[in-house]
């Protein structure tokens, strides 16, 4: 890991980001990990140490085993649901910005963010996977189980319901894409936070900005493809860095 960011860069930020009339945060699993929720190419532990949780998010996985996928994604349902938002959520809550998320949890709303665009999807929205219509929200307070579950059936055509999430290979929501394309191009400054960068269309999201003249600010502990087409790249986690940015 690099050094964490000189006092000058973070002063840098902090001033674009006070005097940002269109503020745009883009987030990924890195903005969720102090609240203690696993980022994608972290090692899984317990029992999903086995998985590669890239495999697990795909439909081909959900096809061969609904049970494993549905059971993977309802553990981390209910691990979202007893952790909290961290100090970098409730920063970005406390700015009027366009959050837009890859995250699948629901850490940016509870923190007090208004209507985070989903990229990716919400652990809290499954849906059929035949007809396609909403499944109801899933019970609170599951015990947090590992392994698999058998998910439940649609009570309209029988088919299983899956989680409402985006899979690999599976086309992101048109309206969130949109929403997040013309909210990126308006931006004056965009702020990626906890991306690895490597997952498209959402790592296009920050050269949108950059290429239409706005400023892009990152922070990652880790340096990332994003890296050239940040005029700040602030090397530190997101709920210490966060707090000291947005003020
Ligand atoms: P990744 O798991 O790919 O990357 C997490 C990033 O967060 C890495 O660049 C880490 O260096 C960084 N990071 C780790 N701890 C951090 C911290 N405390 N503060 C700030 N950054 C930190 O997650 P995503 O980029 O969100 O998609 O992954 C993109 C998509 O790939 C996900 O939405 C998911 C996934 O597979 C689908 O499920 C479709």
């Amino acid at each position: 890991m690099e050094p964490l960011s000189e006092p000058a860069q973070l002063r840098a930020a902090a001033a674009l980001i006070a005097g940002a009339e269109r503020l745009v945060v883009l987030t990924g699993a890195g903005m969720s990990a102090e609240s203690g929720v696993p980022t994608f190419r972290d090692a899984l532990t317990g029992l999903w140490a086995r998985y590669d949780a890239q495999a697990l998010a795909t439909p081909e996985a959900f096809e061969q085993d609904p049970a494993l996928v549905w059971g993977w994604y309802e553990w981390r349902r209910e691990l979202v649901e007893r952790v909290g938002p961290n100090a970098g959520h409730e920063a970005v809550a406390r700015r009027d910005a366009v959050v837009i998320t890859q995250n699948v949890d629901d850490l940016h709303e509870r923190a007090g963010s208004k209507n985070p665009i989903h990229l990716h999807g919400s652990l809290f929205t499954p849906r059929c996977s035949g007809c396609g219509r909403a499944a109801g929200a899933p019970a609170v307070g599951g015990a947090g189980t590992e392994g698999p579950r058998t998910p439940p059936s649609c009570e309209h055509c029988q088919s299983l319901v899956r989680p409402g999430v985006v899979w690999f290979g599976e086309s992101l929501p048109v309206d969130a894409l949109e929403k997040a394309v013309e909210a990126a191009a308006n931006a004056d400054v965009l702020v990626t936070v906890g991306t690895s960068g490597v997952v498209h269309p959402a790592a296009e999201i920050p050269q949108v900005t950059a290429k239409l003249g706005g400023t892009v600010i990152q922070v990652n502990p880790q340096p990332t493809p994003l890296d050239p087409f940040c005029a700040v790249n602030l090397r530190g986690p997101a709920a210490t860095v966060l707090p000291e940015i947005i003020r």
